[in-house]
């Protein structure tokens, strides 16, 4: 976010500079005020400006939301501030982008968080060309919170240093959602598959009718998996029976209210994520004798994700095929993939699952997040003493991680509990920290998996790469597998310069494509080895 007042060459004119300073320092105070209350952070001050960032140095799950209700209270705030009879007037721009964050060191100047990257000058330049209190975001930052607030679409503009025409909008206020997952998540398709559950949720409803007795029922499962979803549904099928429906968030009073509906013809239904579960055996101790059914929300089968992926098999297929299988069940990562996928940004991570993780990830402890980033360097699948090898360490304790639900065991291995939690963590890697860990995870497999090996130094962008290639696909046509070694040497000569190395790689191309039965493209990688012979041996 960049915010700034309007008109300050003005206001320096007509103002006695200690009055000024007073003003000016009202306008910082208020900014941090607002942004604190909103746990963000104010990384500079520029002068009149100020840029602010929403999750860094903690990432929040509704980041963007937060951002925006910040800015509707300070173009609200500022004009209301004592300014020695000035108008003072703020403009706001918002956007939504990976940036590098660290500190920045000005010639004499103190250090300053500064961020590095596109989104902060596209902000600075949405704040631009917004009206006097006005909050403008652009549209990666409005497809985060769609319904939350409205928004008038101000069309495309040419803004300096950006190649492409970006789209801003402006932010006209909250809109009022029933709550905030209505908010964030767009309409609902209709219930897709759940029938177990809700015949159960039925049944529960028809004897606490019946009895004059009710029961508590806890949902839980991972995050999107759809508890909200059932939850409405259950409230649906409640009302139809004439129960009244309430919503309420407070933990300290369920205790008490399962004891009491014990005993009169009321269901109390929670929902909870698997990691932090917040009823445990103190507070069952509280509940007396309430029955508590459990119900764990499992992923989707894949004909139910397939059919709530429905309305988009029209328009490309395949991707919504990949969209299902990489979602694993999962509703929410479905709908963000399917919308990802139709925006052309199919291969990307969206945005509000990278928020989702990147949340949970701040939420650990420092060893734990940089053993999670490291295992994500690793793959989906990873074992402890690979883990431990990357970190420098003698061992590496996964308790906590396996406690919240953010990896499981699979066999004498470990599991990221989701693709897309490793892709996430992976994605919201530094650059060249990813590349160091490429290069230590490499020097593991050196003797143990030399395909491994190659891949790593690969994605290490590591000079050897193509060399490791070469053994790899070695390794693997000594074991018959011409198919596996074929694609290593083709992505060893995609990478390969060296005049040795493309002939060693075209030669054994050649050689395997020979054995694979292909006789024209053998012939045709000879000639390329041939080419490029260093000498008359070869
Ligand atoms: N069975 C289902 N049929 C159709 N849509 C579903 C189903 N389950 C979930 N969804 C959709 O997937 C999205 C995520 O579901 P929901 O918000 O209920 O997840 P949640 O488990 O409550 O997540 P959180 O832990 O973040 O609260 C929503 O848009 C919801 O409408
Ligand atoms: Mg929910």
């Amino acid at each position: 976010m960049f915010c700034d007042l309007v008109g300050s060459t003005a206001r320096s004119t007509q103002l006695d500079p200690e009055d000024l300073r007073e003003v000016i320092g009202t306008y910082h105070k208020c900014v941090a005020d607002v942004i604190g209350s909103y746990e963000g952070f104010v990384a500079q001050y520029l002068g009149d400006g100020a840029l602010i960032f929403f999750g860094y140095p903690r990432a929040h799950e509704d980041d963007a939301a937060r951002a925006l209700r910040a800015a509707l209270d300070i173009v609200h705030a500022v004009p209301c501030l004592n300014s020695h009879g000035q108008k003072l007037e703020v403009r706001v721009g918002i956007a939504t982008g990976p940036v590098v964050v660290g500190e920045i060191i000005g010639a004499g100047k103190t250090p300053e968080k500064g961020a590095i990257g596109e989104t902060p000058n596209l902000a600075a330049r949405l704040q631009a060309i917004a009206a006097p209190n006005a909050v403008v975001v652009s549209a990666s930052t409005q497809r985060l919170v769609p319904q939350q607030f409205h928004y008038r679409d101000l069309g495309r503009h040419s803004l300096k240093g950006f190649s492409q025409a970006v789209q801003a909008l402006q932010v006209l206020g909250v809109s009022d959602p029933k709550n905030r997952f209505d908010a964030t998540r767009t309409a609902s398709a209709p219930l897709t598959g759940r029938r177990a559950e809700l015949a159960q949720l039925r049944g529960v409803l028809e004897a606490c009718k019946e009895q004059g007795r009710g029961r508590a029922v806890y949902i839980r499962g991972e995050a999107g998996i759809g508890k909200t979803r059932l939850l409405e549904e259950f409230c649906r099928l409640a009302r139809e029976q004439d129960f009244a429906c309430h919503t309420g968030f407070v933990l300290t009073w369920l205790a008490a209210l399962a004891a009491t509906v014990a005993n009169c013809p009321a269901v109390l239904v929670m929902t909870s994520r698997l990691e932090l579960d917040p009823l445990d055996q103190a507070w069952r101790a509280q509940t007396g004798a309430c029955q508590l059914s459990v119900i764990e929300l499992a992923p989707l089968h894949a004909d139910e994700a397939t059919a709530l992926a429905a309305p988009y098999l029209r328009v490309n297929a395949t991707a919504v095929t990949r969209c299902v299988e990489r979602a694993a069940g999962n509703p929410l990562f479905l709908e963000q993939l399917l919308r990802n996928a139709m925006e052309g940004a199919e291969a990307a991570v969206p945005g509000s699952i990278q928020g989702l993780v990147q949340a949970r990830l701040d939420r650990l402890d420092a060893s734990d997040r940089v053993g999670l980033q490291a295992a994500a360097v690793l793959g989906q699948r990873f074992n402890k003493a690979a883990l431990a090898y990357l970190l420098g360490e003698t061992d590496f304790d996964p308790q906590r991680l396996l406690a919240r639900r953010l990896i499981r065991i699979f066999g004498d291995e470990f599991l990221f509990d989701h693709a897309l939690i490793q892709e996430a963590i992976y994605d919201g890697l530094l650059r060249s920290r990813r590349r160091e860990l490429h290069r230590r995870a490499a020097s593991w497999f050196d003797e143990r998996d030399k395909v491994l090996k190659a891949e790593h130094l690969d994605r290490a962008g590591a000079e050897a790469a193509p060399a490791a290639y070469l053994e790899a696909a070695r390794v693997q046509a000594g074991e018959y597998r011409y198919d596996a070694a074929r694609r290593l040497v083709e992505r060893g000569l995609e990478l390969a310069s060296d005049q040795a190395e493309r002939f060693s790689l075209s030669y054994l191309l050649g050689d395997v494509l020979y054995h694979l039965g292909d006789m024209p493209a053998a012939l045709e990688a000879f000639d390329r080895a041939l080419a490029v012979a260093p000498g008359d041996a070869e």
